[in-house]
């Protein structure tokens, strides 16, 4: 999988990848991402992506012009098979959508800035809008980033054990089960004598258990689906 990211603050972006499992699966070669700063597509003097609004109004809005320099660069090079805008009024981020973006073999993500980009930007260009939740963030770049790990996490390879992804919180609409690990007995607050059974059928009637407890307690939404 291939990932291009077009931001105004390449900066921003670029340490998610430089750790833990991100940077396992770029090393790995399952995912490569390029970042390209906007800036470098402007033709004017002052480098500036952003303009005024037309018909007057607080805040700055991205040009067209650079936007479709960096993204028509790239189509020439391959073709897409998502172009993503980042932003507060798209599609909220869930892990089928996740899921779906993690099967796609090169993709784009724009990164919003200001009061977002030139209309026209959206509607010649972008394919998906999303959003990482009800609440307004200084730019996209951190909803790339939160993406981003959604997605190459997914990609297999990229973590040791294959079930893990499997078995998250979400995957089958349900929350996970609480875990637990050594040791047995903390001060007193002792881990379910199920877990150290090593009845393996009852283990896992028990997760299946406490996650449809869960979920219905914390997550009842998710059960009507
Ligand atoms: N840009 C600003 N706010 C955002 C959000 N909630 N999700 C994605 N991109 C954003």
């Amino acid at each position: 999988m291939r990932i291009d990211i077009i931001t105004v603050l390449p900066q921003l972006i670029e340490s998610p990848f430089s750790a833990s499992i991100l940077k396992r699966a770029v090393d790995k070669g399952l995912v490569e991402v390029h970042f390209h700063n906007l800036r470098d597509y402007t033709t004017n003097n002052y480098k500036t992506v952003d303009d005024y609004q037309f018909g007057g109004g607080a805040g700055m809005v991205m040009m067209i012009e650079p936007i479709d320099k960096c993204i028509s660069k790239l189509q020439a090079e391959r073709n897409y098979d998502e172009i993503i805008y980042m932003t507060p009024d798209g599609e909220t981020l869930n892990q089928k959508i996740a899921n779906e973006l993690s099967l796609k073999g090169n993709i784009i993500i724009l990164c919003g800035h200001y009061k977002g980009v030139d209309q026209r930007v959206r509607d010649l260009f972008i394919t998906k809008e999303i959003s990482i939740g009800d609440y307004v963030l200084s730019g996209g770049e951190l909803g790339a980033a939160v993406l981003c790990d959604a997605i190459i996490r997914l990609i297999p390879g990229v973590l040791n054990d294959e079930t893990s992804a499997l078995t998250d919180s979400f995957q089958d609409n349900l929350l996970a089960p609480p875990v637990y690990t050594r040791p047995s007995d903390y001060k007193g607050h002792k881990v379910p004598e199920i877990l150290l059974s090593g009845n393996f059928p009852k283990i896992e009637k028990w997760r299946e258990e406490q996650a449809y407890a869960r979920t219905k307690e914390r997550r009842p939404d998710l059960l009507k689906d």
